[in-house]
């Protein structure tokens, strides 16, 4: 999301006749654009900023500014607190920045942090950089209103918004001719996606399906799915379009019912269960990812027992596994005590980073003697006689090099595995 919002940024202030640098040294303004939601994330951006002050001192002249969730959360509060920074801008004025920058030029320090119901930034089209020239992101809507007891999105990036169904799909038919392969659509809760024009409903089965139509040699991934909101007719939508790629990231947070109510996720361990029953039935290779949070409030050793459960009984391919870190403002924060012991709440993520392993050993070991669509990416990392690039579940495949360019897509069949790559040779 922030990687993506950046690229927004950037297009903004292109646009308004800035240009960029990769040589920190070399920049007349710096921005950093922020996450909230774990306090280790904004413990970084201190330190990161501690760094900027030594670049300062080096050039007084030097602009820093910070921009997205960690801004918005502090406001003006971070002037106070972080002399070094001379701009805070929030995740819904980016437009502001060109003003915002030339305020600061003046001699003021610069601060917008206003939330808006309709901004979607739909217009705006935005730099690729640091791309493969092959994947890109498309955010198709911005905010939050699920309120999960946990988490600080819906406090800094506001109301959910989603944006104009045409420019998402003019946005991806542009990244097609210009060679890009696949799209990924992004959104904290994809499945709530809605527009309406002239009383014509458009759901993101209904955004996919016409994202598919672009081109098949297309492929579309979209992140984050919830639980609660992940309907048939979506799993239909992917089972009927081959370049929609079968990969659904659902993070189930908890497998205990009690603490699920807690954390305001507003489905069961059953209903959770019932909606992976439903992808395992309609698209049978379908890889399935998730996120757990180890030791939220309340949460007994029973509970954390009916997390690991959960993960054994669904045999997820990947996960993203953290501890509970108490956000401020958040309804966990106001309504319940952060009571589960630190070193309880570390050997309980152990416990689940454990288990992951395995069950992504037995995931990768399924594949072997497999044979999957490739796109190519690149060269691998550790080798320019390798090939390295995804098959439609978003694992790693590496392989040989062959004739083929980036771009295209070869048939893999996979011989050997390590613990985050498929190995194998084209077909
Ligand atoms: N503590 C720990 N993990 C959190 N997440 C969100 N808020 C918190 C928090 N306060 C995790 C959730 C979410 C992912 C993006 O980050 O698992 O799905
Ligand atoms: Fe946070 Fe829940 Fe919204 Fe995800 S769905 S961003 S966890 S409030």
């Amino acid at each position: 999301m922030n990687f993506s919002d950046s690229e927004i940024v950037a297009a903004i202030l292109e646009e308004a006749g800035f240009g960029s640098t990769k040589d920190i040294k070399e920049a007349d303004m710096i921005f950093i654009n922020t996450c909230s939601i774990r306090d280790h994330a904004e413990q970084r951006v201190r330190k990161r900023l501690e760094y900027m002050q030594s670049l300062k001192k080096k050039n007084a002249q030097l602009v820093i500014g910070m921009l997205g969730c960690m801004a918005e959360r502090l406001k003006t509060q971070l002037l106070e607190e972080e002399q070094v920074l001379d701009l805070i801008a929030g995740p819904d004025s980016y437009r502001d920045l060109p003003r915002l920058m030339a305020e600061v030029e003046s001699g003021r320090k610069a601060v917008n942090t206003l939330l808006s119901m309709d901004e979607t930034y739909a217009d705006i089209s935005p730099v690729r950089y640091d791309s493969n020239g092959i994947s890109a992101f498309i955010s198709i809507m911005r905010g939050c209103e699920n309120y999960c007891a946990y988490c600080v999105v819906p406090y800094v990036r506001g109301q959910e918004r989603s944006r104009d169904v045409v420019s998402i799909t003019q946005e991806a038919e542009v990244l097609f001719q210009k060679g890009f392969r696949e799209v990924t659509l992004l959104g904290q809760n994809v499945n709530s996606y809605q527009w309406t024009r002239d009383g014509k409903e458009t759901t993101f089965a209904g955004l996919l399906e016409k994202v598919a139509l672009v081109n098949p040699l297309l492929r579309i991934r979209f992140a984050t799915s919830h639980p609660k909101d992940l309907s048939d007719e979506l799993i239909q939508t992917m089972a009927r379009h081959r370049n929609i790629c079968s990969a659904i990231h659902l993070p189930v947070q908890s497998g205990s019912t009690r603490i699920l109510g807690h954390m305001n996720r507003g489905y069961t361990r059953n209903q959770y269960l019932e909606r992976i029953a439903a992808i395992r039935n309609l698209l049978p290779d379908c890889a399935i990812s998730t996120d757990f949070i180890a030791g939220f409030c309340d949460e007994t050793e029973e509970d954390h027992k009916e997390t690991i459960s959960l993960m054994e009984q669904v045999g997820f391919d990947y996960a993203f596994m953290f501890r509970y870190s108490e956000r401020p403002d958040t309804l966990a924060a106001e309504r319940y005590t952060d009571n589960v012991p630190s070193g309880v709440k570390d050997r309980r993520l152990r416990e689940i980073i454990d288990l992951q392993q395995k069950l992504s050993y037995q995931s990768n070991k399924k594949d072997v003697g497999k044979t999957f669509e490739v796109l190519i990416e690149g060269f691998s990392k550790r080798s320019d006689a390798f090939y390295s690039g995804r098959n439609p579940q978003n694992k790693v495949v590496v392989f040989p090099v062959t004739g083929n360019n980036p771009g295209e897509y070869v048939l893999v069949k996979i011989n050997r595995f390590t613990s985050a790559t498929l190995i194998g040779e084209v077909t």
